[in-house]
């Protein structure tokens, strides 16, 4: 099994993409060989600046790293040490109908925000299937935002194989049902775009005042409440034991306990689950070049992975 999995480096992690995808993917470290990438060729479709583009990777390195994330089991990387993936890209693009990138749900939504789409933003999809097939990838823990990518790149890697030949293994999507879509301090799905993330690493003071503003309905303290349909109780039970939900649940139940001590546990609760990484990343930031270090080799392991790939590739479409 090979596993492989990426994430943007753009805003601040949340526990949006903890639990959605940085999580599944440190568990599956044990289960078969992983890659892991920060997607900066993805990055550049929003302009974020090169400054603000190489600050933001190596954040999300140390931010992974300090997560659980173990360079002797997995290979980390940036997607950029690989420009083989950019190559792949076009030639994908040329089995690609545009049919099918202009029903992409990221590319839809984007729109419907007023973005301006740049054709980069438009081929995403394909850059993201290079990503994972230039790996020969099983498995793809993403959250459920991703599964339409996923498709995308099933049926390219299919498509291909059928015009020139078996040279792509058609990957599974490992999507986690129960914790798919983590909802926002909005009740949305929490989204750096959104501007409704609870970030992972926050100061206390922002990230107490964040849980305190997660919306909900507007029953009196004294008033029973139903556990079910609310955001706070949703984001509590990602952190919480049996237990600790069903005291949760009895309590809204019950009545004579406030949306206010729902969220003041989430805090206290979601504040000591990261303890222990909040501290690791600490020393991480004093330790740049080990950092990069990795990076770097990761770097080196991916491109000559990605290079067994291409030259299949390259000879199958008749490029040598
Ligand atoms: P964002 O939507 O904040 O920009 P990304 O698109 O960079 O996040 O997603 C990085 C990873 O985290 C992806 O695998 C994505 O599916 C997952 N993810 C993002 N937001 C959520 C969420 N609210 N719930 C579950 N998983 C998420
Ligand atoms: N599009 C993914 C996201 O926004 C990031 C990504 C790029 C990715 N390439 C990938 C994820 C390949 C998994 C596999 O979250």
């Amino acid at each position: 099994m090979r596993v492989l999995s990426g994430i943007q480096p753009s805003g601040i992690p949340h526990i949006g993409n903890y639990f959605g995808m940085m999580r599944p993917a440190v568990e599956l470290q044990d289960q078969g060989e992983t890659f892991l990438f920060i997607a900066d060729y993805h990055a550049l479709t929003t302009q974020p600046g090169p400054e603000d583009l190489r600050k933001q990777v190596e954040g999300i390195a140390i931010d992974f790293l300090a997560c659980g994330l173990n360079p002797g089991k997995t290979v980390f990387f940036r997607q950029s040490d690989v420009p083989q993936v950019a190559e792949l890209t076009w030639i994908l693009s040329t089995i690609t109908t545009v049919g099918v990138l202009e029903r992409a749900h990221s590319y839809k939504d984007k729109i419907a925000r007023g973005f301006t789409p740049n054709s980069g933003l438009f081929i995403y999809p394909v850059l993201m299937a290079a990503d994972i097939l230039i790996y020969q990838s099983t498995l793809v823990p993403v959250g459920k935002d991703q599964k339409q990518h996923l498709e995308i790149t099933r049926d390219l890697a299919i498509k291909f194989n059928n015009i020139y030949g078996e040279i792509f293994t058609v990957p599974e999507a490992g999507i986690r049902e129960s914790v798919a879509v983590v909802p926002g301090v909005d009740g949305q799905k929490m989204s750096k775009s959104y501007d409704n993330t609870i970030p992972i690493f926050g100061a206390q003071k922002t990230t107490r005042r964040k849980i305190m503003s997660i919306v909900t309905d507007c029953k009196e303290l004294a008033e029973p409440k139903d556990p079910k349909n609310c955001n706070v109780v949703a984001l509590f039970k990602l952190f919480a034991n049996e237990n600790q939900l069903k005291a949760m649940r009895d309590n809204y139940r019950a009545g004579n306990y406030g949306y206010g001590h729902a969220k003041q546990e989430l805090f206290e609760l979601m504040w000591e689950y990261f303890e222990p990484m909040r501290q690791r990343r600490e020393e991480l930031a004093d330790n740049l070049g080990y950092v990069r270090d990795i990076l770097n080799k990761g770097g080196e392991k991916a491109s000559a992975e990605a290079e067994k790939t291409m030259s299949k590739v390259r000879k199958a479409v008749g490029l040598r």
